[in-house]
């Protein structure tokens, strides 16, 4: 039997984390078996990719290159996680997939959709059954972003424009594709916005 694939999306700080491991909970208590996973990341592979495109200067990578590095981890995460968890029947919960990529290489510094497109096709050629879009300001997505720090900030160092524009991205990105999306309001408590996750 096959699984069920749901991703989270959103904005740097949106409350992805949060809500993926809130579902996953919830979902377990009902009787499922969840992979939670994450990208860039959710195999070993990955996770070395991870630190690649996470880490150093907002300048170290062209779009280009990381839309190569992305997609990278993404095959690795494929075919070490996503597609046996899939194979075994499981809800595979993933914190980003190839929407993020959409977005923040193939919308927020230059149109390179159509190469974000080309790869995916060839290299990837799935999405989620469910994509759970979560919706917040980027100033608030910027301030609980930066209070949690750390040395993984490359794209919070964008800055709120760059912020901006994703967060129309995605938004655009849901309108396009009404059926897999939903669109739930980040701005409020985490047990409030849950409730919204799982209706
Ligand atoms: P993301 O994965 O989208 O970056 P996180 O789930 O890691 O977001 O949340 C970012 C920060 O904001 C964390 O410190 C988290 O505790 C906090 N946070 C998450 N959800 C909420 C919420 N609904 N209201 C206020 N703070 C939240
Ligand atoms: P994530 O760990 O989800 O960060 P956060 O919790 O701050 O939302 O994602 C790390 C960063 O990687 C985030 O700024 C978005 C970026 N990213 C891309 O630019 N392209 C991609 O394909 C993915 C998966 C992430």
């Amino acid at each position: 039997m096959a699984g069920l694939f749901v991703s989270f999306e959103g904005i740097d700080g949106s409350g992805k984390s949060t809500q993926a491991r809130m579902l996953a909970d919830h979902l377990r208590a009902a009787g499922h078996t969840v992979t939670l996973t994450r990208e860039p990341g959710g195999s070993a592979g990955a996770e070395e990719i991870r630190r690649l495109v996470l880490e150093g200067a907002a300048d170290r990578w062209s779009p280009e290159t990381e839309i190569l590095l992305f997609t990278a981890a993404r095959r690795d995460h494929l075919e070490k996680t996503i597609r046996p968890a899939l194979a075994r029947g499981e809800v595979v919960i993933c914190d980003r997939f190839a929407d993020s990529t959409r977005v923040f290489q193939g919308l927020t510094r230059g149109d390179l959709r159509e190469t974000v497109d080309r790869l995916h096709d060839l290299m990837i050629g799935t999405d989620p059954d469910l994509t759970l879009l979560i919706d917040l300001s980027p100033a608030e997505g910027l301030a609980r972003a930066t209070a949690r720090q750390g040395s993984e900030m490359r794209f919070e160092d964008m800055g709120l424009a760059f912020q901006t524009r994703v967060r129309e991205g995605f938004l655009a990105l849901a309108a396009k594709a009404p059926q897999r999306f939903r669109v739930i309001d980040g701005a409020r408590p985490p047990a409030e916005v849950a409730t919204g996750v799982a209706a």
